[in-house]
């Protein structure tokens, strides 16, 4: 393998032998040649190849009993894999499930000791270490009891505090993050980040959307065992959204176009094409649906379909800071209406009236929109908002006879989420074109 790889994984699957009864585990060990069989075999993994360079962080994803779990277990090499191989280079350090790697007889500080020399570590390296890992773990003085008497989130303290100290080549860390708490979670993804801007590599298992995104290189789809495609997180992510939130009649249609979308992107590859099918990296995340929408009661017009696309008109919620994109929607018209203007607000989760825009200044509206018709609203903007989650108001208003009201008006008519951005310079809500500049003077007193 070459020096520049620190995982391969060539062709592995893995089968679990099921037994319908508890009884016929028991026949097949008694008679494992009679020619019969007590079992069905079920592939949790199925021909699954995939590298690791050195030095590159790697996101697992998939929906649950998709094979992430078994995948690592059998990369940390505690789990055979039924055909193919994993070569691993450098020290691997693991965090898998809860449970795996603690005697829970044994005190906090046992653990530590046996965990680290599992890991390679000799006992002086370990008593310079203790104090850094019980710091990080922050357990006070559980360190001193046996680890059965831990919650979950001590338990993830403790082992996650043994894995990021021993200063592992390769960290491998199985969702376990999700368990402690939001203090926590933020300490160890800082520490993630230092980790790997040493130049460790990490293979993680999240959920988490977000953390993939910020945090990994790359990213790779799991699912039913087979490994779906790879990539940029961003594609990644957006491709097990499509696959988490598709209806179950269309989820084969869902995989068959993922599969063929990566197919496709290798022949490119492999072509010299260097074609890039996402954008910008914004994409379509069909599980963030306003909770909150309220609707006016319509007086003639009705706002439809509100939504936001890039400038290449791909329907998109979940944004890149500092690009371009149109908020749009269609409003149709059951009564003639006349100085028709239309608008839009960006609110934040608080309530807070951010951004917005009207298609025209008072009394320069449409003059006169005729019953039947429908129109086309577009507002192009740049999205200069920072990271996090924001709601879109969509309105028309027309001119009666006591001045211009609401001919119809949604509130929080879309959600949409700006994506984590570590470059940002900005703060706040909004970025309002900062360009910062720093030098330094002559010394005080040249
Ligand atoms: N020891 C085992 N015996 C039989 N089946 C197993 C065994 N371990 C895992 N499986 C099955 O293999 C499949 C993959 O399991 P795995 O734990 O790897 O999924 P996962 O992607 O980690 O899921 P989750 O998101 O829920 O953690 C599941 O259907 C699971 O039931
Ligand atoms: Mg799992």
């Amino acid at each position: 393998m070459s020096s520049e790889l620190a995982i391969r994984v060539e062709g592995v699957s893995k089968a679990f032998a099921i037994y319908d009864k508890p009884h016929h585990r028991l026949l097949q060990q008694l008679f494992p040649n009679s020619g019969r069989s007590w079992h069905r075999e079920f592939h949790a993994l199925r021909d699954v190849s995939f590298e690791v360079r050195r030095g590159e962080t790697v996101g697992i994803v998939g929906r649950n009993g998709s094979g992430k779990s078994t995948l690592l277990q059998i990369i940390c090499g505690t789990l055979t894999p039924s055909a193919g191989q994993v070569q691993v280079q450098g020290r691997i350090a693991a965090l898998l499930e809860l449970g795996a790697g603690f005697n829970p007889e044994f005190s906090g500080r046992e653990n530590v000791y046996l965990n680290a020399t599992v890991l390679g570590l000799q006992r002086s390296e370990i008593d310079a270490r203790f104090d850094a890992i019980a710091s990080f773990a922050d357990i006070g003085e559980f360190m001193e009891q046996p680890v059965k008497s831990y919650s979950s989130g001590m338990y993830v303290r403790l082992a996650f505090a043994v894995a990021i100290n021993v200063t592992p080549d390769i960290l491998v860390v199985d969702e376990a993050l999700a368990v402690g708490d939001e203090a926590f979670q933020r300490k160890c993804h800082a520490r993630l980040e230092r980790l790997r801007n040493d130049g460790a590599t990490i293979l993680f298992v999240s959920h988490s959307a977000g953390m993939v995104i910020e945090l990994c290189n790359r990213a790779v789809l799991l699912d039913r065992g087979e490994l779906l495609t790879q990539g940029t997180p961003r594609h990644v992510v957006s491709r097990y959204h499509k696959l988490l939130y598709a209806p179950a009649q269309r989820v084969d249609e869902v995989r068959a176009r993922i599969r063929a979308d990566a197919d496709n992107a290798a022949a490119a590859a492999a072509g010299g094409d260097a074609s890039d099918t996402v954008s910008d990296g914004a994409y379509f995340d069909p599980g963030l649906v306003s909770q909150s929408t309220l609707r006016y009661p319509s007086l003639g017009a009705h706002i439809d379909d509100p939504r936001i696309e890039t400038a290449g008109g791909q329907r998109v919620n979940v944004l890149r800071g500092g690009n371009d994109y149109v908020y749009r929607y269609r409003v149709r018209f059951d009564a003639a209406a006349a100085g028709v203007r239309c608008g839009m607000l960006f609110r934040t989760t608080t309530g807070l009236e951010l951004a917005g825009g009207v298609s025209a200044a008072v009394g320069n509206g449409i003059d006169v929109v005729e019953a039947g018709s429908e129109l086309a609203v577009h507002f192009a903007f740049r999205c200069q908002l920072a990271p996090g989650t924001y709601f879109a108001n969509a309105g028309v208003l027309g001119l009666s006879g006591e001045g211009e009201q609401y001919l119809d008006r949604r509130i929080d008519a879309i959600m949409f989420r700006v994506m984590p951005d570590p470059d940002r310079l900005a703060t706040g809500l909004v970025d309002i074109g900062i360009r910062p500049s720093v030098s330094i003077e002559a010394a005080a007193g040249v």
